[in-house]
């Protein structure tokens, strides 16, 4: 919590080096819950030309003694304020200093610094975390060797991590044991980590291509050993695809991770002790859907790669997050590419880009993936830098391709190992790798909004070929690059031409000649999403239904059924009439015929919920939107019961195990009862009861709950209730069944209020806080319901928030991005609401800095 005067903004322009750096530190720690005494012992050395004041940075630190080389510090030789430590003149150009401060982890309730959770004490640095534990040189730039010592009641603690290497562990005296651990890589602050608890320990091993055996650990709390088979096996996938593909080794004889429960985001990869969400770490097939599996072993192979993206080469400053996390992102989904399969992998993550970064970019949270400027660090952890830096960095290496891309990340992390760097030693790495300048790659980093990418087309009659015109309207200020990979179609659907242009600026023209019959060809733009664009086609209905049966790029192919099912409700909103199915249906039955994939088909049948067409469409009016899709879905349903049934029945035996086949028998059959239970008759509600009754796996028991409450069955108060009587006991399940009672359905506020007093429910654990809150706010029947009830509600859970926990607080303003382009008086109801937030006596940076930008827009 900051007082009220205004926050300092931090801009790009104005950094510069330290002038002090710390090579070394040897921290203590003297560990109680209630109140913590920390020491840091720093070599201080002169980084600039002229010596000059020291700044340590330190928030809600109790400050207790100074020491410079070994002498008491005099009160008039420094001062102590909100911000930190001042030394006004320090004793030479490198000399000792020694700080002490006390701290109460267990007050500690926004999950940065040094906090507890269930039975450990644990930290959370990243960004800014590191200073409300201990004075310090607290920025990305400043590299320490860390030497760590920890001393507890081993009662208490009988576990106490740090990061690298046990150097040496004592014996318990008088109550009070002491371990020292030592990490051989200088690392900045933010991946400094310790636990310290009550934890269960669980062991693998991994043998490195050079033959080096590497521990694995990792540490649960009790009564989760058995949960965490498949964290393992994932992360010796990961280490495993590091080395084949880029031929990158661990670096430590030593790998841990930690499961925690209360826990601000997904995971964090401190050097060589990776702190992770518990959600994304515990899993049995019992308790974990297919897509919690799936988000295990991208998260876990995601802070593994961090390991040399992010912590062997880290960063200059926080401006450059993008740097390790665009890069780490592109990293994780090329992972999980090879695993899986690519199309399917490809389209869930263009459809999250759509869904969550393209509203992003266009809202009053705009920034470009570099930000320019940031009051609280903590806000700037968003899809842009995450995602969309991801299809930046996928771009580039569509520029350069996947061999030259592999060098050139070599390149780089070799030139810069040890190093804190920017975009620009990146970017020029691979440019030096490709052998060549990449014009306008920069653009990409400086540019906020997503492009929308506009197509002309004419006639050339002397040489038969159509001329299409790409063209980037607003790039003529500000050019970008694109990779446009496109292919060209007769009116059968035959391939004409293929191709990949890259476009340097913003127009370029493609020529394909006429069609046999003279007609002019179809043309797929960025297909695979080459290019994080919006494409402005002027398709006909006609030829996107020919895209989405005969695209042979499965994800180009999904997206064009997509679009065509977005036209139909174009149509069917400006038309106000019965507007016809029967594109769609055509579709429908001659995929049946296909024998595709069966989870390419899952997704391939999977129809745009509410949110998705909304946001294509940038229709707002929620309820006529959702009758039309439930039109549309029963419509559906009724055409192909006999398939569904069958689809159905032929997936219906499935064995709880995450094999490729088993999961897409889970998913079409999930699909199919979907379309079942909108049958407008209502005949098949028991065979989605049974289902819950009978699964085996997660998969099989959530769907029922979720398509149960969506179509707001008459079972669903008994489905709730078998529920959680299985449940009960299971925290992590528990966020998933909260959040499925308020993720659907029209006002939910009663609902949320109901479910916030269950036993189960708190609002100090993240988790449980993005279940019922996060998910309401994402149901946009309930949220933008026309009384504003729902914005109410949030806006003062909003407030309860501030005073426990700022990021989550700040997290869910952001929700309240998309209220300008609401009907009615919403805008005006979201304006008061935010306006009461912004006027908290206590309002944190975090929640200042959101809410101000989207009152802006209103
Ligand atoms: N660096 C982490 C990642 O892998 C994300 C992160 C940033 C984080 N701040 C955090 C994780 C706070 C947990 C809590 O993307
Ligand atoms: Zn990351």
């Amino acid at each position: 919590m900051t007082s009220s005067s205004p926050s300092p903004v931090h801009s790009i322009e104005d950094y510069s080096p330290n002038l002090w750096v710390t090579p070394k530190v040897h921290l203590r720690f003297d560990l109680d819950p209630h109140l913590t005494v920390v020491r840091a012992d720093y070599d201080v050395q002169l980084n600039g030309n002229v010596p000059g004041p020291l700044f340590l940075h330190g928030e809600n630190l109790e400050f207790l003694s100074l020491r410079l080389n070994g002498a008491v510090a005099h009160p008039n030789e420094y001062r102590v304020t909100d911000l930190g430590l001042e030394i006004f003149q320090p004793p030479g150009e490198s000399f000792q200093l020694t700080v002490e401060n006390r701290i109460c982890p267990n007050q500690n309730t926004s999950l940065e610094g040094l906090y507890q959770s269930g039975s450990m004490l644990c930290t959370q640095n990243e960004p800014e975390g590191f200073r409300k534990i201990v004075y310090s040189i607290d920025r990305p730039d400043n590299m320490m060797r860390f030497t760590v010592t920890i001393s507890g009641d081993p009662t208490y603690f009988p576990v106490m991590l740090s990061n690298g290497n046990l150097v040496s562990e004592g014996v318990p005296v008088e109550g009070k044991k002491e371990v020292v651990w030592e990490d051989p890589f200088p690392k900045p602050s933010y991946l400094f980590a310790l636990v310290a608890g009550e934890l269960v320990e669980t062991t693998d091993g991994f043998v490195t291509k050079s033959g080096r055996r590497v521990t694995l650990k990792i540490f649960v709390e009790k009564g989760n050993e058995g949960k965490v088979g498949f964290a393992f096996d994932s992360l010796k996938k990961a280490m495993k695809w590091d080395e084949d593909t880029f031929g990158l080794e661990y670096d430590l004889d030593l790998f841990m991770i930690v499961a925690v429960e209360d826990f601000n985001m997904g995971a964090m990869e401190n050097k060589g002790l990776n702190l992770f969400n518990a959600k994304l770490v515990l899993a049995d097939k019992k308790s974990a859907t297919d897509e919690t599996f799936e988000s295990i072993m991208a998260v876990i192979g995601h802070e593994y790669f961090h390991n040399y993206t992010g912590n062997r080469v880290t960063l200059r400053n926080w401006f450059n997050l993008t740097l390790k996390e665009g890069l780490t992102v592109f990293r994780d989904q090329w992972f999980t590419e090879d695993m899986t399969d690519p199309h399917v992998k490809r389209i869930k993550d263009i459809l999250f880009l759509k869904e969550y970064q393209f509203p992003e970019d266009q809202g009053p949270m705009a920034h470009p993936i570099l930000p320019k400027s940031y009051t609280e660090m903590n806000n700037f952890y968003t899809v842009t830098v995450y995602e969309k830096g991801a299809e930046v960095i996928r771009l580039l290496s569509e520029i350069v391709g996947r061999d030259v891309f592999k060098k050139g990340l070599n390149l780089y992390l070799t030139r810069y190992d040890g190093q804190g760097v920017t975009f620009e030693e990146f970017v020029s790495a691979m440019e030096e790798a490709y052998g060549s300048p990449i014009p306008h790659i920069r653009g990409w980093y400086h540019r906020s909004g997503t492009p929308e990418i506009k197509v002309t087309e004419e006639f050339d009659p002397k040489t038969k070929e159509w001329v299409f015109t790409i063209s980037d309207p607003k790039g003529e200020g500000q050019p970008l690059v694109f990779v446009n990979s496109y292919a060209a179609f007769d009116q059968k659907g035959n391939v004409l031409d293929v191709g990949k242009r890259i476009q340097y600026g913003h127009v370029d023209q493609v020529r394909v000649l006429q069609t046999k019959e003279g007609n002019k060809p179809i043309l797929s733009w960025f297909r695979s999403l080459s290019s994080p664009v919006q494409i402005q086609s002027n398709l006909t209905k006609e030829e996107i239904r020919i895209l989405a049966e005969k695209e042979p790029d499965g994800v180009s192919r999904f997206f064009a059924f997509q679009n065509l099912i977005f036209s139909w409700f174009a149509r069917a909103l400006s038309e106000n009439a019965n507007e016809s199915l029967s594109d769609i249906l055509e579709i429908f039955s001659s995929s049946f015929k296909k024998n595709l994939d069966k989870t390419y088909f899952s997704f391939y049948l999977g129809f745009p919920s509410l949110s998705q067409i909304s946001e294509h469409l940038q229709v707002f009016d929620y309820v006529r939107l959702n009758q039309l899709r439930n039109e549309a879905l029963g419509t559906i349903s009724k055409s192909f019961t006999k398939e569904f049934q069958f689809l159905y029945e032929e997936n219906r035996k499935t064995i709880p195990m995450q094999t490729k086949e088993e999961i897409g028998k889970r998913r079409l059959k999930n699909i199919a009862l979907y379309y079942l239970l909108h049958d407008p008759n209502r005949g098949f509600e028991q065979l989605a009861v049974s289902q819950q009754r009978e699964a085996k796996h997660m998969s099989e028991e959530i769907s029922p709950l979720r398509y149960l409450i969506e179509v707001n069955s008459k079972e669903k108060e008994n489905v709730i209730s078998l529920f959680y009587d299985r449940w009960k006991t299971d925290a992590l399940v528990l966020d998933v069944w909260f959040a499925a009672q308020v993720s659907s359905g029209e006002r939910k506020s009663s609902v949320v209020e109901s479910l916030e007093s269950h036993v189960k429910f708190t609002q100090k654990n993240p988790n449980k806080v993005r279940s019922l809150y996060f998910s309401f706010a994402r149901n946009p029947l309930s949220f933008h319901e026309e009384t504003g009830a729902g914005y109410k509600l949030i806006a003062e859970r909003i407030k309860q928030l501030n005073g426990i926990n700022p990021q989550i607080a700040a997290g869910l303003a952001k929700l309240f991005a998309q209220t300008s382009k609401q009907k009615g008086d919403l805008p005006k109801i979201a304006k008061r609401e935010l306006e009461g937030i912004q006027n908290l006596p206590q309002i944190s940076k975090d929640l200042g800095e959101v809410v101000g930008k989207i009152i802006q827009s209103l």
